[in-house]
């Protein structure tokens, strides 16, 4: 039973990495200019990516508001974050995908998320988009571990700045994540103007093995993550 207070959060994942055949059926749930979108990727795997990314996200959606996939009109946010056209649905949506793997989270409030591969730490990144703190913390991990803990602060930075919708006009380094413990990031300090920071509730998912994943949450209710996998069916 859900505890009095708690917000739940909806995250599934689903394989990019689908058939001609699948791709071909649920292109049909794609608006013509979503289509064009897909055919301007350079490779035929990628185009079947997005293609799988897009449906998904249309797929669930459908699911959740108990319309056909191809009823969802999307409107882009200022700085590109697709919403429900209306502006008055009660559902916050966020998609994020890295490699062959999407992520997509529903919530009643406003909603981020962020899944990313594990690689090789690259360098240089960590200086220029997280705070000192997060550096500091960075390089105080055993080197072995660095790789896994920089995908942590990143994957928790880009789910809070996806649920803002603000792009990189807000910067990365405007704000500090705590993951000290790693399966609840907390925002603990932003500089940003009318945000309260304690107004936020972050989760870390593993979403397969060798990817990081986040959810963050504007909400001060407890989170109830529901993290599930999504397939196209037959
Ligand atoms: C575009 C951005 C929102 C996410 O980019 P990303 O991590 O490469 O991509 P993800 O797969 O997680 O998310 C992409 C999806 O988010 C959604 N999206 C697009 N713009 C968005 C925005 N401003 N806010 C929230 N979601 C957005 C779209 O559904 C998009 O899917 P699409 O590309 O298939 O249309 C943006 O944050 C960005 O460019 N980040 C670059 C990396 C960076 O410097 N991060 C700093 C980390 S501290």
């Amino acid at each position: 039973m859900t505890a009095y207070g708690d917000l739940s959060v909806d995250v599934w994942t689903w394989n990019l990495d689908i058939d001609e055949a699948l791709a071909a059926r649920v292109s049909d749930w794609l608006t013509a200019e979503e289509r064009k979108r897909a055919a301007a990727f350079i490779t035929p795997q990628l185009q079947r990516r997005w293609i799988a990314a897009r449906a998904g996200m249309r797929g669930i959606l459908a699911s959740v508001l108990g319309v056909a996939p191809q009823a969802p009109v999307f409107v882009l946010g200022p700085h590109g974050r697709p919403e429900l056209a209306g502006g008055n649905s009660p559902h916050s949506f966020n998609l994020s995908h890295s490699d062959a793997l999407a992520a997509f989270s529903v919530s009643e409030a406003a909603v981020g998320v962020d899944v990313e591969r594990i690689k090789a730490l690259p360098e240089g990144v960590a200086g220029m988009v997280f705070s000192k703190t997060e550096i500091a913390a960075l390089e105080a991990a055993p080197e072995d571990a660095r790789a896994v803990v920089f995908y942590r602060y990143w994957t928790a930075k880009e789910a809070v700045l996806k649920a803002l919708g603000t792009g990189l006009s807000v910067s990365g380094r405007s704000f500090t994540i705590d993951i000290s413990r790693p399966e609840t990031p907390r925002l603990v300090s932003a500089d940003w103007k009318d945000e309260d920071t304690q107004a936020w509730q972050l989760a870390a998912f593993r979403p397969a093995e060798g990817f990081a994943g986040a959810v963050a949450v504007r909400t001060q209710r407890p989170l109830r993550l529901n993290l599930q996998s999504w397939s196209f069916g037959e």
